[in-house]
């Protein structure tokens, strides 16, 4: 199994943590696999029925490894994108259990998860314009859609972190819960679910994801066109330098 990657299968239910405490649980390309790896063994084996999407006590994911971003070629296809559509395709329900920081994909695979559940600390965040970058994950499709067009430009605009109340406001958290009960929680909902008739639940999803599919696909495809070319411009270099630097951003010379 991938570095930083725990999995685990207990009960029908197939638990993925990410598990790079001290980068904030970043994900790198090594992970991005491993969690490849673990969807796909959960969709192929049917002693399991329920996959659970968590991090660390005080971390989900700070998102992309931003030194992973800095380096990326032009024209390699992003491991993100590949883990993506691996997670939209997984049939069997997917329930995230989310503490601490959620940050970029951090956020946006939630909008693929089937439930999502919040510790009152959570706090979540897409910060692609600030990065210099646009959009992704189908988000600029699946955010308006879920929330309307105006919160979802402030939330993409500013970039912003936003409280978990403010997740559950707009559509992408169902509950929130006390940050030592999340992981219980969570578990719990996901042994009722391997509790239900499997073919019954699977077909179910389907048909509930079948409106979306072509729009997410549709939107994705043009937001990767897009994200790469910005990933290789001058916007997005400034700003992954300034992180690495530990300064502000200054865009002002574009
Ligand atoms: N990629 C690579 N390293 C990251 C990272 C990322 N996305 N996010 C955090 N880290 C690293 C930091 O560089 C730091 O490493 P160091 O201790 O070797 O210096 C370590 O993780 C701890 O991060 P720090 O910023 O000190 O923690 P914090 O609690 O103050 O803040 C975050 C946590 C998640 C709010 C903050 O780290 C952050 O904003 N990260 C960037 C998120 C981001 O922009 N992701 C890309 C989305 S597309």
């Amino acid at each position: 199994m991938a570095e930083h990657i725990v999995v685990s299968v207990e009960n029908k239910i197939l638990t993925l943590r990410l598990d790079r405490p001290e980068k904030k649980n970043a994900l790198t390309r090594g992970m991005y696999m491993g969690m490849i790896e673990a969807l796909k063994q959960a969709d192929a084996d049917s002693n399991i029925r329920v996959i659970l999407i968590t991090g660390t006590e005080a971390c989900f994911t700070a998102g992309n490894d931003l030194v992973d971003f800095a380096n990326a070629k032009p024209g390699e296809t992003s491991p993100a994108i590949l883990y993506l559509q691996t997670l939209i395709a997984a049939q069997k329900p997917v329930i995230a259990a989310v503490g601490g920081a959620a940050v970029g994909i951090g956020t946006t695979m939630l909008l693929h998860c089937d439930l999502v559940y919040a510790a009152s600390d959570a706090r979540f965040q897409l910060p692609f314009v600030n990065l210099g970058l646009c959009p992704e994950a189908g988000s600029s499709a699946l955010l308006p859609e879920l929330m309307g067009q105006r919160r979802a430009a402030e939330l993409l605009y500013f970039g912003e972190p936003f409280t978990a109340d403010t997740a559950r406001d707009v559509g992408i958290v169902n509950t929130i819960v006390a940050s030592n009960e999340l992981l219980d929680t969570a578990m719990e909902k996901a042994r009722q679910l391997a509790e239900k008739p499997p073919s019954a639940l699977r077909i179910t999803k389907a048909l509930l994801k079948r409106g979306s599919i072509s729009a997410i696909a549709d939107a994705m495809v043009k937001e990767t066109e897009q994200f790469a070319a910005l990933l290789q411009g001058p916007e997005a270099r400034e700003a992954m330098m300034a992180f690495m630097q530990r300064r502000k951003p200054d865009f002002s010379q574009f």
